[in-house]
């Protein structure tokens, strides 16, 4: 296809999101960046063992500094602390220290590689973005926002309701963790809206706030238990990708950047959003008034959890 993609930070997430471009054969080239020795290269090799099966012909380079990084098209900024076992924090808590990386790179990055397209991962992914654009002012910058609870969300309904995850459309938007916000409005069970689904089956008994739970919990889950999230992210961060290479103009919950009336400057917050190449409408006309009102509170999080990131840094 062509692309030169690259990944910053090839931790548990990145290198999952690595492995999942080479599978679908989305880049024509892969750059591997990870400040710990011997990582990037690490999977960089075993990525290329994987090629030998997958026969893709990709090229894969690693570096162990974030300046060396030069020519890619997209670039993906999965470096940075995540959330560890055992720890009751939320992803608003990791602020303060992942501003200083998301800072960094967004000061040496851009410069070697004109024109790229940034997709960030980095949490609180909303503020991080946010803070990446405001410091490298490039023109296309994206959160991977709550395309991941929209996954949740899906693959949760569809357990509950009995029906395969093909036949499920809905969307989470808003802020990627707590005030992430479901779109019941947005649900479609093989083409009926939930209410008509439901009558249609007789069901009278669905418990919202089970799903609700599940989509906003089930992460610290899988990471007291495993460690950290992996495929999950790498799928739904592979869907961006994949919209963004082969233009498909897909119906993704994404996050950009939006202004609202209450916070002084523009803030990344998820709407489902048409991505290709360029990005298309956003559909925030389509949501009930509820949801926009959810939306809006998730702004206001998001700007409280970026001012926090910002107070230790040197913003000149
Ligand atoms: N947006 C989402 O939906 C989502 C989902 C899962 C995880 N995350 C976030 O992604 C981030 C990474 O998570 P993880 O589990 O892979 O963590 P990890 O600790 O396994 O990996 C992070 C990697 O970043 C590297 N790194 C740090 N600074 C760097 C720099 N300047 N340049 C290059 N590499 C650098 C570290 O060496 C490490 O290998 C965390 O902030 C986590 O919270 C976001």
């Amino acid at each position: 296809v062509g692309f030169h993609v690259a990944v910053i930070g090839t931790g548990n997430v990145g290198s999952a999101t690595a492995y999942s471009l080479v599978k679908e054969c989305l880049a024509e080239e892969l750059s591997l960046v990870d400040i710990k020795p011997g990582l990037a290269k690490a999977i960089a090799e075993e990525l290329k063992h994987a090629n030998a099966s997958i026969k893709c012909d990709v090229k894969i380079n690693w570096y162990e500094k974030d300046e060396e990084l030069s020519g890619a098209d997209l670039i993906i900024i999965s470096a940075g602390y995540p959330r560890r076992p055992g720890e009751r924090i939320s992803r608003r808590d990791l602020a303060r220290k992942n501003a200083e990386i998301i800072k960094f790179i967004a000061e040496v990055v851009p410069p070697n590689n004109p024109g790229a397209k940034y997709i960030v991962v980095t949490n609180p992914v909303d503020a991080m973005a946010t803070l990446f654009k405001k410091i490298s002012k490039c023109d296309f910058v994206i959160s991977t926002g709550t395309h991941l609870e929209t996954l949740r969300f899906r693959s949760k309904l569809s357990e509950v309701l009995r029906v395969r995850s093909k036949d499920v459309v809905g969307y989470v938007g808003g802020e990627h963790g707590e005030a992430a916000v479901i779109l019941w409005s947005t649900v479609k069970i093989r083409g009926l809206n939930l209410s008509e689904y439901l009558r249609s089956m007789g069901r009278k008994d669905f418990n919202k706030y089970e799903i609700e739970n599940y989509v906003k919990k089930i992460s610290e889950f899988i990471i007291d238990a495993s460690g950290a999230t992996r495929y999950g992210p790498a799928e739904a961060f592979t869907d961006i990708v994949k919209a963004i290479v082969l233009n498909l103009n897909v119906i993704l919950s994404i996050a950009t950047p939006m202004r609202f009336n209450e916070l002084k400057e523009e803030v990344f917050v998820s709407v489902p959003t048409v991505v290709g190449r360029s990005l298309g409408l956003r559909l925030l006309d389509m949501l009930s008034e509820d949801e926009v009102r959810g939306i809006k509170e998730a702004a206001k999080a998001v700007y409280a959890t970026y001012l926090r990131s910002v107070e230790g840094l040197n913003m000149d």
